[in-house]
């Protein structure tokens, strides 16, 4: 099957719009594979620490990011054998991740990567320029939105089940930044592509969020 002919459904959106676990579940209906994108930018921002490697260094970042040792397996992520699942899910991480995005040169360095995700029978790709820049040929865009709040409050809870310990302020501010510079980055900055069906999930439920975007499928595989 030629590459250009399997599937992809693209999920784009904000930091914790519930994309990763809308993709997951969208992906799992469909028996599809996806691409967590995010994570490949968390493991070049851990490279970076691990590396100490001077994070304004742009090509150094690129040479970390092209040359990432990742194992994505049943859910777990490992960088040089090492499981990073958790480890890359930091704050931290997640902060070092959206600054070392905004470089073009490891954009450029993880395109190649992120296409080669694109198996039969299709692809669920979950990230912030997967319909405009990745996947632009995608059949069907999704723009996931939530409001600010209700995605702080969202990280809040998961980061409190997970055993961390996070003030909701922080991460309101966190989130208001981060998104700031998704949007306002030069290369490939979080927007939704033209022809992108937006979906708000600030008051609609998992199990609906998902129903959504699969009824949006059927309705093109029919259409
Ligand atoms: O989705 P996430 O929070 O795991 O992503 C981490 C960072 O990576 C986020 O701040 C923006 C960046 N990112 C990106 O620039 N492009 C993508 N396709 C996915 C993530």
């Amino acid at each position: 099957m030629k590459s250009e002919t399997i599937p992809v459904i693209t999920i784009d959106g904000p930091t914790a719009s519930g994309k990763g676990t809308i993709a997951q579940r969208v992906a799992a209906a469909l028996g599809w594979h996806v691409l967590d994108s995010g994570a490949l930018y968390r493991l070049t921002a851990l490279a970076v620490i691990r590396g100490e490697v001077d994070p304004a260094d742009q090509a150094a970042a690129a040479n970390l990011a092209r040359s990432l040792d990742v194992v994505f397996d049943g859910g777990r992520i490992f960088l040089r054998s090492d499981d990073v699942t958790e480890r890359i899910r930091d704050e931290a991480v997640g902060n070092l991740a959206s600054r070392v995005a905004a470089y073009a040169p490891v954009r450029e360095a993880l395109l190649a990567r992120q296409r080669a995700f694109r198996r039969a029978p299709g692809l669920v790709g979950d990230g912030r320029d997967m319909g405009t820049v990745i996947f632009p040929d995608a059949p069907l865009k999704i723009f996931l939105d939530a409001d600010v709040a209700k995605r702080a409050e969202r990280r809040h809870k998961q980061l409190k089940e997970k055993g961390f310990s996070a003030k909701l302020s922080d991460l309101l501010e966190d989130l208001r930044a981060r998104d700031l510079r998704d949007r306002s980055r030069a290369h490939a900055p979080l927007v939704a592509a033209a022809d992108a069906v937006i979906v708000d999930s600030s008051h609609t439920g998992i199990d609906d969020t998902v129903k959504i975007v699969l009824d949006h499928w059927s309705a093109r595989v029919s259409g």
